[in-house]
């Protein structure tokens, strides 16, 4: 459940007039959404919590199948939220695995991140708030797309 601070550059890539996000509360969603996932193929459950632009929080857990590729990873379920509830940009997010460590989101969730917060979007790391700038170098987004 530690959490080191955030590293100055961190607070750089924060969107300008949002207070800091409270990692410690974003990480204890992510932990308490956790505790819903279905997970009984891989026992490895997963919570994902994201602060959105305008305040809320929108959350989400991995759901996998009997038809194992078909499952669903936490920041699925999350970024289903995000839009099912009005929409809006992701700005810091946190990732828990079975311990309630923080998890790195995998590549495909890393894409997701990417198109509904961009390169500002903060990611708790075990070393601190990270932007996803650093996590998806040079990625492909809605920008290849003339969005
Ligand atoms: N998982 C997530 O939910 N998010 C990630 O970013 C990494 C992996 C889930 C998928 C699967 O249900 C379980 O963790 C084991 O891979």
């Amino acid at each position: 459940m530690t959490q080191p601070p955030p590293p100055d550059r961190a607070d750089a890539a924060y969107p300008s007039g949002m207070p800091s996000p409270d990692w410690v509360a974003l990480q204890r969603a992510a932990i308490e959404v956790r505790d819903t996932a279905y997970a009984p193929y891989s026992g490895f459950p997963v919570g994902v919590a994201g602060l959105v632009d305008d305040g809320r929080v929108v959350v989400g857990c991995n759901v996998e199948n009997a038809s194992y590729g078909v499952g669903l990873c936490a920041e699925c379920g999350m970024v289903s939220a995000l839009v099912a509830g009005g929409g809006g940009r992701l700005v810091a997010v946190s990732c828990v695995g079975p311990e309630g460590d923080t998890l790195m989101p995998c590549g495909r969730c890393r894409q997701l991140l990417w198109e509904h917060g961009g390169p500002d979007c903060l990611v708790a790391t075990s070393t601190g708030p990270r932007p996803m700038s650093e996590l998806l170098p040079d990625a492909f987004g809605p920008a290849n797309l003339g969005r």
